[in-house]
């Protein structure tokens, strides 16, 4: 989704901008563009494609500047095209990048075209540039000429400004789309999120909604949304620069599939005293809360709700909490039936998705008292929205498809069904059987990876094939769910799941010989169900492959393959069966030469509806 960075300082801020836009190319983009003050004058080059592509154009044509504004542009109003790349510009003065979605931009298109203004793309954005150049032409000073456009703007932005005229002061204002402020020493920066600016400073503040601040060389004002001067802390972040780095591995998302046993550890620690689950992981007063709940709603979107459906499983089954679960897209705008004394689970990677975010808006408004935050960025907005949190400690995600931040939200939602679950009868001996299990997680990861090899050999049977079905029951159903959507993002084959037990009711018709069914079939109670789905499949001519557990001595038979896992409980099983999806869908999309980091199409961080 559109990445910001922005800059005011004693030195030229292109090539740290430049910096900025690669480290938030993992948000997904398909432009980019620059735009600087310079003796009273902007300066602007943009370019349809990577942030390479302007690279190229800028040492072909090189601008510099000591204030600066820049974008990374996801199409939302108008294709992706150089005229429909940020910055904008109006009357050759006033420049804006902006990430959200302006809903009454028709409306202001329209009068803005009566007063003479021209308008050069089809965006939403172009409006708060026409609209800021009006005010100043009014006689407004550039401060106040932004406070009045975003006064009369609906929808959500997050916005850099500015003003030829006024070459001290950059201005940065959000309501609804993430912005931080980059502290330096003797400047200051603004971004969509700190990993862009890490390697300027590691110190930030977080602008909070509807904060509006003036960035000057030595000093920052921020307004709140009543207008009113307001200090906001400054916060430190341990975050490394490297954090964001490659390394050895040839994607990030490969990097990140190795990364899961150690954001597990991390997740895991110090949440427990003599491995018994402390409340207190969840937030100061979790314990009174989960005290008073009467059954747990999630909201999510995308992978993170595919962890929020096996937490269903888990509630229910171990914990016996009631729970429901809905795509915070539906949720939002059903209307729903909701008690006070329910307790709303978020979960998101970003804490920053619009939908999950006004969802969870939703059901304050709805009267639910509380709300948990399970995500993998401290600072996000819904964090800040939450009373209670639950922080995954993956470290930044950066491939846009995401492996270690669900099975951390696998972990986190495991120790969420103890603490709540307890209150609900959860026998103490099978708390301790689910705190045992937890712990065996990382190194039964570690002992999965080892199939890399063999998987990526599985995933030549994959590379000239149109349609993938995956299966799964139970536990098992939902990371079928998260296997397919794996391969669909990344190698573009488009992959179907479904709970075994519905083969019969619809997809046993699209079985034939050019159809492979991957089945999780690890040793549970629904074994002996899921391996009469297998010969149902097999029956048809369809090639199957089994992710099945090594003790049950199962060997390949014709149209079957089987993968053989370790033996693992069925308490962590779906954690351990996610990774050999991830590395099928992984090898698949290398195989297929796709941009495995960034799909097509596809963004990281949903800020907008
Ligand atoms: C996008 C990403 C997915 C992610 C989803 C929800 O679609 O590409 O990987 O699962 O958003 O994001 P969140 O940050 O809320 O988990």
């Amino acid at each position: 989704m559109c990445g910001i960075v922005a800059g005011i300082a004693q030195r030229n801020v292109v090539p740290i901008l430049l910096e900025g836009l690669k480290r938030l190319e993992y948000r997904g983009y398909d432009s980019a563009g620059l735009a600087v003050v310079n003796d009273k004058q902007i300066f602007r080059k943009r370019e349809l494609g990577k942030v390479k592509g302007l690279e190229t154009l800028l040492s072909q044509d090189p601008i510099k500047g000591h204030l600066g504004i820049a974008h990374t542009r996801w199409a939302t109003h108008g294709k992706p095209s150089t005229e429909n790349a940020h910055p904008h510009i109006s009357q050759d003065n006033v420049a804006v990048v902006h990430n959200g979605i302006i809903e009454n931009h028709e409306q202001l298109r329209t009068e803005l075209k009566q007063y003479g203004f021209r308008f050069t793309s089809e965006t939403d954005t172009e409006v708060i540039v026409h609209k800021i150049a009006e005010f100043l032409q009014n006689g407004l000073s550039f401060v106040q000429a932004v406070k009045n456009t975003v006064a009369i703007l609906n929808g959500a932005y997050a916005l850099g400004v500015i003003y030829s005229l006024d070459p001290d002061s950059l201005i940065a204002c959000r309501r609804g789309s993430p912005l931080v402020i980059g502290v330096g020493i003797g400047e200051f920066f603004i971004a969509s999120d700190i990993a862009a600016l890490l390697p300027v400073t590691r110190r930030f503040i977080f602008l909070e909604e509807g904060d509006l601040a003036v960035l000057k060389i030595d000093a920052v004002v921020i307004y709140d949304k009543n207008d009113a001067i307001v200090s906001r802390p400054i916060v430190e972040s341990q975050l490394k620069a490297d954090a964001v780095e490659k390394g050895q591995y040839r994607h990030y998302m490969l990097k990140e599939i190795y990364e899961q046993s150690w954001a597990i550890s991390e997740t895991l620690e110090g949440r427990f005293l003599d491995k018994q689950l402390l409340d207190s992981a969840f937030g100061h007063n979790a314990g009174l809360v989960f005290d008073q709940i009467k059954s747990v709603q999630i909201l999510a979107c995308g992978t993170s709700y595919h962890a929020g459906l096996v937490a269903r499983y888990w509630f229910e089954t171990l914990g016996r909490v009631p729970c429901n679960i809905e795509v915070a897209s539906e949720f939002r705008y059903r209307n729903p039936v909701i008690t006070p004394d329910t307790l709303v689970v978020t979960i998101s990677q970003s804490g920053e998705t619009a939908d999950t975010l006004a969802a969870l808006l939703e059901a304050k408004r709805l009267g639910v008292k509380h709300a948990l935050a399970i995500c993998n960025v401290p600072e996000s907005s819904l964090v800040r929205a939450s009373d209670l949190v639950l922080l995954t400690r993956a470290g930044p995600e950066i491939g846009v498809a995401s492996t270690k931040a669900f099975t951390s939200q696998l972990v986190a939602l495991l120790m969420l069904v103890v603490a709540v679950g307890r209150r609900f009868g959860m026998s103490p001996a099978l708390e301790q059987e689910v705190v045992s299990e937890l712990f065996t997680v990382p190194g039964n990861i570690e002992k999965v990876l080892k199939l890399d090899a063999s998987i990526e050999l599985l995933s030549q049977r994959f590379a000239d094939k149109h349609n993938a079905l995956f299966l799964g029951r139970g536990t098992h159903y939902p990371i079928a769910l998260e296997g397919a959507l794996k391969l669909k993002e990344i190698s573009y084959i488009h992959a179907e799941a479904y709970p075994a037990g519905e083969l019969k009711h619809g997809p046993l018709a699209l079985i034939d010989a050019e159809m492979p069914v991957v089945t999780v079939a690890p040793n549970d109670y629904l074994l002996e169900k899921l391996k009469s789905n297998i010969q149902e499949v097999s029956a048809r001519g369809g090639q199957l492959i089994v992710f099945m557990d090594e003790a049950l001595g199962e060997s390949d038979e014709e149209n079957i393959q089987i993968i053989k896992m370790p033996s693992v409980s069925h308490i962590i099983s779906p954690i351990i069966y996610t990774i050999p999806l991830q590395l099928l869908a992984y090898h698949v999309a290398v195989l297929k030469g796709t941009d495995v980091d960034q799909p097509r199409n596809l963004a990281k961080s949903v800020t907008v509806e």
